[in-house]
């Protein structure tokens, strides 16, 4: 499995580095086998010691360049960051992305041979459109993106479930990450409002290969517990 914290504009270069003291000392003390990976915002990039998979939270697709307020690939070489989060709900409707930049960043650090955590998710009303407007609105954001890319994992994270403590029902979950599944043959994430609380039934369901975890995960202690779940799960506990 994979569990993934996104740290979004929270905690600062000092304590994303004490956040990564402790969790590596929890990882290295539990033995845990499971991916972790941790999005720190952009100033608290930096190689740290053990087996976290650190990523960036946006870049832009470009090596370097006049694109004032960016980061382009020669900035994430400095720290050996070569994982990155790409179609974040925030990104698209807060900053506004469209799915050809989307599509365009895809593409240029697939190119790079970065791992992709790729999210996609719908607005409430799309929800509440039913299942057919849903699966329309999800195949959209896969458009111009390459399915069988080696490095890709998929985040599904309804956007009316992120920071706001509702989740779609565990029997929702299943049912369309079973219809992705379909769709696409990769790791699939489910993400939106996962906490200590829910983190285990959530992981426990079928075609769940982790979760993606924002504000749940700012606490140190809770992400290794939502991490220490995965890992009992994974051995049948
Ligand atoms: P949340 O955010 O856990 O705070 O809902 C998840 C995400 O946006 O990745």
């Amino acid at each position: 499995m994979i569990i993934a914290a996104n740290f979004k504009t929270n905690l600062t270069r000092q304590k994303t580095a004490e956040y990564m003291a402790v969790l590596e000392a929890f990882l290295e003390k539990e033995g845990v086998t499971q991916e972790v990976m941790v999005f720190p915002p952009a100033t608290a990039l930096d190689r740290f010691d053990g087996r976290t998979q650190v990523g960036t939270q946006n870049a832009y697709p470009t090596r370097n360049g006049a694109f004032t307020g960016e980061l382009g690939l020669e900035q994430l070489e400095e720290f050996g960051t070569d994982t990155i989060l790409i179609g974040h709900s925030e990104r698209r409707h807060v900053m506004g992305e469209s799915q050809e930049e989307i599509a365009r960043k895809f593409s240029f650090y697939k190119e790079k041979g970065f791992t992709i955590v790729y999210c996609i998710g719908e607005p409430l009303e799309v929800r509440e459109a039913g299942n057919d407007a849903l699966m329309d609105y999800l195949e959209a954001q896969l458009e111009g993106i390459d399915l069988h890319y080696k490095k890709l994992v998929i985040a599904y994270e309804p956007v009316w479930a992120i920071g706001t403590g509702l989740t779609p029902s565990l029997g929702d979950i299943e049912l369309i990450h079973a219809a992705l599944k379909q769709r696409v043959a990769k790791p699939l994430l489910y993400g939106g409002s996962v906490k200590v609380d829910n983190a285990r039934e959530i992981l426990a369901l079928q075609h769940v290969d982790g979760i993606l975890v924002g504000s749940g995960a700012l606490a140190v202690e809770d992400f290794c517990r939502m991490i220490r779940d995965a890992e009992t799960l994974h051995k049948g506990e």
